[in-house]
């Protein structure tokens, strides 16, 4: 079977031609800089809702020159299908992140949520079936398992939706199945577990925790943990999520037309995490010594979340290499620079 280590070959032997949607996002312009350096051939096509050029530029300051050549970027919409008509041209593999993220911004507006994820994401589909790519890997959602209380997380068990964000999730996983039923249409649906690395935005009402925290500890402001601070996440390192998203593409047609879950396979808790932040930081030089404030628990959060990831282990050659702090020690010196302080907080 494929695993990480022998992709390097396939890449070595082929040059592809690859769609990124949602490019200049957090895990699009890791998936690109991990495309590029291992010498295949981009288009990203981004509308900069929530990512940025700043986002594209590191990718080409880490990338050498000649490797940089082979992407081409269109600012498009997913939304309009001519876009996503023209980057799908000639492309063997698509991976599609573009998306609204973020349950409390769909929750203030569902409808631009839903247009960007539902019908921009049919769009993706609908291009790349005219375009007879080879496969569409999608970014689904752990969210899809909405209200099932069973714990870790099997593929096939999923409960009601908690939010129009997570209903966007499971519509598209639903319009996968029936492009794969209707039009032979290839597709994997990955179910991402709260991804964290370098170039995840801190800012605004709807940052991720990670981000978020270790934002407020550089500035040395108060960290706010809702709840009592035991709710437990499954944080996955981004480069765990770029190995899933290229094992996936490649992998044997038995494996296509399914759902998999891309996590770590562990827990960790908000009180477990504010620990290793604060480690992580201080091994960058920045002591923060200020205790977190607990408040209410937020509406809607569900209580612990844990990916069983067998099935992508089994079926995709995933072994993911990067464990929580494995992850907070190669994302914090970014964080560090990017946030520009080593104020002693
Ligand atoms: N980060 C996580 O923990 C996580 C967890 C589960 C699922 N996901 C999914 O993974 C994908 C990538 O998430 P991310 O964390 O990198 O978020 P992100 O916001 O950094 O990236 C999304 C990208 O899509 C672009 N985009 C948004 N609307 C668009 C449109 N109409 N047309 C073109 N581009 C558009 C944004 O500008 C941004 O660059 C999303 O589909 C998200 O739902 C992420």
């Amino acid at each position: 079977m494929l695993n990480f280590e022998n992709l390097s070959e396939r890449f070595a032997q082929e040059s592809y031609l690859w769609l990124v949607t949602g490019v200049a996002g957090f895990i699009g312009s890791n998936l690109l800089e991990a495309l590029l350096l291992r010498k295949q051939r981009v288009v990203g096509i981004d509308n900069f809702a929530t990512g940025s050029k700043a986002n594209l530029e590191e990718v080409r300051r880490v990338v050498p020159e000649n490797l940089w050549k082979n992407f081409v970027f269109h600012e498009g919409d997913i939304r309009n299908v001519v876009d996503c008509r023209l980057v799908s041209e000639g492309v063997d593999f698509v991976l599609h992140q573009a998306a609204l993220g973020s349950v409390p911004r769909s929750l203030e507006d569902p409808i631009l949520t839903n247009s960007v994820n539902i019908s921009g994401s049919l769009n993706v589909l609908v291009a790349a079936r005219d375009a007879g790519v080879k496969r569409v890997v999608y970014a689904a959602s752990s969210s899809t398992y909405g209200d099932h209380p069973g714990l870790p997380k099997v593929e096939d068990k999923i409960g009601k939706p908690l939010s129009p964000y997570a209903v966007t999730k499971l519509v598209n996983e639903m319009y996968a199945n029936v492009f794969a039923r209707s039009y032979g249409l290839d597709t994997i649906g990955l179910r991402y577990f709260n991804v964290f690395g370098p170039r995840q935005d801190p800012f605004g009402a709807y940052a991720a925790v990670i981000p978020r925290w270790i934002s407020a500890m550089i500035s040395g402001d108060e960290v706010l943990i809702n709840g009592d601070g035991e709710t437990s996440r499954d944080f996955c390192f981004v480069e765990n999520v770029i190995q899933a998203n290229l094992l996936a593409a490649l992998a044997h047609s038995g494996a296509g037309n399914q759902v998999y879950n891309v996590a770590l396979g562990d827990r960790t808790t908000l009180n477990e995490l504010f620990i290793a932040l604060k480690e992580a930081l201080k091994e960058n030089g920045i002591a923060y010594t200020k205790s977190p404030r607990y408040r209410d628990f937020r509406a809607g959060d569900v209580r612990h979340s844990q990916a069983d990831i067998t099935k992508a282990c089994n079926l995709l050659g995933y072994s993911p290499e990067f464990r929580i702090r494995d992850g907070l020690a190669l994302a914090m010196p970014w964080y560090v620079r990017n946030l520009g302080t080593t104020k002693q907080a």
